[in-house]
């Protein structure tokens, strides 16, 4: 018969500071605990969010210095020290950023599960570069899963960011 192990809920947690959507604070976290799920349980953004949980759906993306990466797969005092950014810190004061109301013109979503952890992505890549060729549009949406959409509204946003300053902005 194999002992039990014996783990002090309080031992097994450590501080760690980090930057999320332009705001640094101390967080003491539990060493177990997924990036995903401190962002939604300890911080409240709940707007990342979990399909596969491990690394193949891309909804729970979002960008960690300027890397688009999958927040299920990372610990939370993995990104201890890093900056964080997340869906809810892409509009300012209210205005949707060119990317979002591109989205929102092409209808590029439906149910909207998917669009958080697309739009990071979408961040992250549209910082390398603008996307002008529909083949670029649908390799810098290959890393994600939509159940909905089909993709086509999402490529046609895409497209009509590359023929507008408004590609530009989505850079800074
Ligand atoms: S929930 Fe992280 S990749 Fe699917
Ligand atoms: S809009 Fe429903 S999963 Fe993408």
């Amino acid at each position: 018969m194999s002992e039990a192990i014996d783990v002090d809920p309080i031992e097994s947690k450590i501080w760690i500071t980090l930057t999320i959507n332009g705001s640094k604070n101390s967080y003491f976290v539990e060493q177990r605990l997924t990036l995903a799920d401190f962002l939604r349980k300890e911080v409240g953004l709940v707007g990342t969010h979990l399909g596969c949980e491990h690394g193949s759906c891309g909804a729970c993306t979002i960008i960690m210095d300027d890397k688009a990466v999958r927040s299920c797969l990372l610990l939370a005092v993995q990104a201890d020290g890093a900056s964080l950014e997340t869906v809810e810190g892409l509009a300012r004061d209210g205005a949707m950023t060119p990317l979002q109301e591109a989205f929102r013109a092409h209808h590029a979503l439906q149910c909207g599960y998917c669009t958080s952890g697309i739009l990071l992505s979408l961040v992250a890549r549209l910082r390398e570069g603008p996307i002008e060729t529909e083949a670029e549009a649908r390799e810098s949406l290959s890393g994600n899963i939509c159940r909905c959409t089909g993709y086509t509204g999402m490529v046609s946003a895409l497209l009509s960011l590359s023929n507008s300053k408004s590609g530009d902005e989505e850079k800074q």
